[in-house]
Parts: structure tokens; sequence; C-alpha cells
């Protein structure tokens, strides 16, 4: 897996620097609180494991997932929730983890979905931010790194539902995503 890479950005000892940064932002914001954490499948997964593990609050934990109509690197703009929450959001304070935002469609709709349930207070967490390709503008009240316009993978993101399991965040080689 690892020479289909043509860069590392970030070594997994990086992703548990900003996984700890991250974790003491959201501690000083919702203490006293028991937010509930809403992983987008799949590529929040991973993040989502580490984000519990290093936040010493009570959390609960719930999981929606989305499909956007369109091609394979891309978002369309057209989002279907195929998988919805198990748990009632109505009056809770809910934080929505990303693994990346990319367009910014799909955490839109989710937002507007989510605003419609009447949470008591509605946050976004993203590991990756690559506001280059931002189409709609939102505010991600925390984010981890910021990075450049460049397909990644690893640490949950996929390429065609590989690479998930890569415990870095790497850029493939543009061979890899022709063929
Ligand atoms: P957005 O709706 O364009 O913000 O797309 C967000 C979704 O697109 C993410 O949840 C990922 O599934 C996918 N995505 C966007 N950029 C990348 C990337 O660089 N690598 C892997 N998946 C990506
Ligand atoms: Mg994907």
């Amino acid at each position: 897996m690892l020479d289909d890479l043509a860069e590392i950005l970030l070594t997994p000892e990086e992703i548990a620097t900003e996984v700890e940064r991250l974790a003491a932002r959201l501690v000083r914001d919702y203490e006293g609180q028991t937010p509930l954490l809403v992983g987008v499948l799949k590529g929040s997964a991973v993040f989502l494991a580490d984000l519990v593990r290093a936040l010493p609050l009570p959390v609960a934990v719930d999981f929606i997932s989305v499909a956007g109509y369109g091609a394979e690197r891309s978002t369309s703009g057209v989002v279907r929730i195929r998988k919805d929450l198990d748990e009632n959001i109505e009056g809770r304070d809910v934080l929505i983890v990303e693994g990346i935002i990319d367009t910014g469609l799909t955490l839109s709709y989710l937002l507007r979905n989510f605003r419609t349930r009447q949470p008591r207070s509605l946050r976004v967490c993203a590991f990756l931010d690559k506001p280059a390709q931002r189409i709609i503008d939102l505010q991600v009240d925390y984010v981890g790194r910021r990075i450049p316009d460049r397909f990644v993978v690893g640490y949950g993101l996929d390429y065609r539902e590989r690479y998930r399991n890569l415990p870095l965040i790497g850029v493939l080689k543009a061979s890899v995503l022709d063929r």
C-alpha cells in the first residue's frame, strides 16, 4: 500500500498529536455535558475511534451513512441518507465527526437535516479540511489540519474502499488514481 503513495502528509505521530489537540478543545467546550458524537460513515470511523478514547468526558456515539450520487472522487451535491441515526437528537448536544471536508456539500446537507430535529447544540469536528474545493460556505467548529487540494487516503479515508487501514495520511500517486 505504501508503494501507492506519492507523499506522506501526516505520520501516525502527527495524527496522534492532532487528535490530542482536538480532544483538549472539546473537553473545554463540552465540560459538564454529555455530547452525542455522530460519525459520518465510513471515512470518520478511525478518527472517531481515536477521538472518543482521548476524551475524558461522558459521550454517546451514533453513526449516519450518506451516499452522494456521482463520481468516485467527488460529491455531486445530491445526498441521500443510507443509514439514519439510531438516536433521537432533540435537545442533545450533537457533534458531527467527519474524516475530511472537501466541497462541503455532504456536511451542509447534514447540518440542515439535523437542525430540523432540534438539537440543543450542533457543531462539527473534521479531522481534515480541504478549503480549496469548498463550494458551500460552512462554519467548521473544530478542524485538525487544513491540507492542500490533493486526494488523500488512510486513517479511515479510502480510494475505491481501499487504504482505510493505513495508519497515516498519504497522497495517492496519480498513476493509482487513473487506473
Ligand atoms: P464533500 O461533500 O465534498 O465535502 O465530501 C466529503 C466526502 O468526500 C468525504 O466524507 C470523503 O468521503 C470524500 N472525500 C473528499 N476528499 C477526499 C480525499 O481526499 N480522500 C478521500 N475521500 C475524500
Ligand atoms: Mg470515499
